[in-house]
């Protein structure tokens, strides 16, 4: 599906199908144009009462001056839309679009007003929403649904003034829904094909297509970092690990780059601290983390963003053998610091801390880490939210402000030093789990103790990138967040 802005007038524009916002009752600026245009078809419409005065209500009517059809979209009785209300209709007339046989169709959704948010905001909603119900992962079935039918391009009328800028915001837009239906493919994909050799793969195969650099680190090369922590969660498996290192260059080399580090986790059996077998499937998303970093990277390429960022992935597999690591095992980490590993299941930290020290000599202005790393986060803020973790005022509220701004919203959590206790050992400088109280605030600060040297977030998405149940499935979260945050900080 492809979305594209243009200026005429709604009643002169020729289209299989235009789409218009009806709010309390009342038909938007464009709609009534193409109401008077048409001798009333769409205000005669509203008069039988078929259109429910509910938000995502849809109405269906036939030609009106250079529309073959007309669908009106209820925003509910009020006359100021809500921004849920406003995405629900979204989703519902976009769903009701693939019912149809409309090739293309212009949309007026924009018209509504929605807060105080932007044309902008409600363009780039209109993108992410469609390709969102667009989105299908089909690729392992041999009997496949028949593709949905609907527009494939979608023509969203703008403003002289703004066209162009517009133009730009939805190009945007398409990028990250085009880095988010690539974060879901691999979240989505089986655990026996998406492996660290996978996702190594697919870096490189991002970096041929937009020309960036990518290293791939093996287990050698981790060896001689002295990754003792990364290398003691792959060693239960037979899959390599891979240490993913994608570079892209928007800037002079002068500028420190933004580096996203992703937790690659390509399945989680928890190692000899075996999970129970109920939903263990759901363990393939372990590297929703990874598949960010790499759908953010490729949004940002075709974005042409005017930015550095380094894309950190160490990939691995979690599994129990004879050969694994146990619980009782001290590791010496390439920091240096040593951890007792209580929980082999708490492997996403044990990554995380070899990647972050790595990172280091990238000399980032700041560091990301995106993880599924804790049960707790989903306890704490469920699906809604993502949680963030930093010590930075200032990074906290550029990054809350990015999920605002595309309905990928995160929440700060806790990270005082009086948590740190709870990670005390014995025999090492640290253990790598912190007990059953504030499971995601000990987590993020055992990260902590290996981000010393630069601005860093840790962003724990394991309530946020998968959806579990009926319709499991990878989200594309948080994509958008870090896009977003990304196109914030380049200039222009
Ligand atoms: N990948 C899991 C976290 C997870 C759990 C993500 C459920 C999504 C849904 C992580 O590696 C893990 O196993 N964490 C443990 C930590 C515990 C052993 C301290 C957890 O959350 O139970
Ligand atoms: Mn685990
Ligand atoms: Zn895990």
């Amino acid at each position: 599906m492809q979305f594209s802005i243009k200026t005429s007038a709604l009643e002169k524009t020729r289209t299989a199908c235009a789409i218009v916002a009806v709010t309390g009752g009342e038909l938007s600026a464009s709609a009534r144009a193409l109401d008077a245009a048409s001798g009333n078809a769409l205000s005669e419409a509203l008069a039988t009462g078929d259109l429910a005065n509910k938000a995502g209500a849809t109405l269906l009517i036939g030609e009106a001056a250079a529309a073959q059809r007309v669908l009106l979209v209820s925003m509910g009785e009020e006359r100021e839309v809500g921004e849920k209300a406003f995405v629900d209709a979204l989703r519902s007339a976009f769903r009701f679009l693939q019912t149809t046989a409309a090739g293309d169709a212009v949309s007026c959704l924009h018209e509504a007003a929605v807060g105080q948010r932007s044309t902008a905001w409600k363009m780039r909603q209109q993108v992410l929403v469609a390709r969102e119900i667009g989105y299908r992962f089909e690729q392992l079935k041999t009997k496949r649904e028949p593709a949905p039918r609907g527009p494939k391009s979608i023509v969203l009328l703008a403003d002289r003034a703004e066209s162009a800028s517009l133009a730009t915001e939805v190009a945007r837009a398409e990028a990250i829904a085009n880095g988010m239906q690539l974060a879901k493919d691999l979240g989505n994909l089986p655990p026996n094909v998406c492996t660290p050799s996978y996702l190594a793969e697919t870096a490189r195969k991002i970096a041929r297509d937009f020309k960036l650099k990518v290293d791939v680190l093996d287990q050698k090369q981790m060896e001689s970092l002295k990754m003792g922590a990364l290398l003691a969660v792959a060693r239960g498996s037979t899959q390599p690990p891979k240490l993913i290192v994608l570079h892209y260059s928007g800037a002079p080399a002068r500028q420190a780059p933004v580096a996203l580090i992703g937790k690659g986790i390509t399945f989680d059996s928890g190692g000899i601290s075996l999970k129970p077998g109920a939903d263990m499937d759901e363990m393939k998303f372990d590297m929703s983390g990874a598949g960010s970093v790499l759908g953010t990277i490729r949004a940002i390429a075709e974005m042409k963003l005017k930015i550095n960022v380094v894309g950190i992935v160490p990939a691995c597999e979690n599994m129990p053998s004879g050969h694994a690591t146990r619980p009782g095992d001290i590791l010496t980490t390439m920091s240096g610091q040593t951890v007792e590993v209580l929980n082999t299941d708490a492997e996403g930290r044990l990554i995380l801390c070899d990647a972050l020290t790595f990172a280091a000599r990238f000399k980032p202005a700041v560091a990301i880490d995106i993880a599924t790393l804790t049960g707790a986060c989903v306890i704490a803020l469920g699906h809604a939210n993502s949680g963030l973790f930093t010590r930075q005022d200032a990074l906290a509220a550029e990054l809350l402000a990015a999920g605002k701004e595309v309905g990928d919203p995160c929440w700060r959590m806790p990270l005082d030093d009086e948590y740190q206790e709870q990670l005390k050992s014995p025999f090492a400088d640290m253990a790598n789990i912190g007990g059953r109280a504030a499971g995601a605030v000990t987590a993020a600060c055992f990260l902590s103790r290996y981000a010393k040297d630069f601005d860093w977030a840790h962003l724990d998405v394991a309530g946020t990138a998968w959806k579990s149940g009926q319709n499991k499935g990878s989200t594309g979260r948080p994509v958008p967040l870090l896009s977003r945050f990304l196109i914030s900080r380049a200039p222009g």
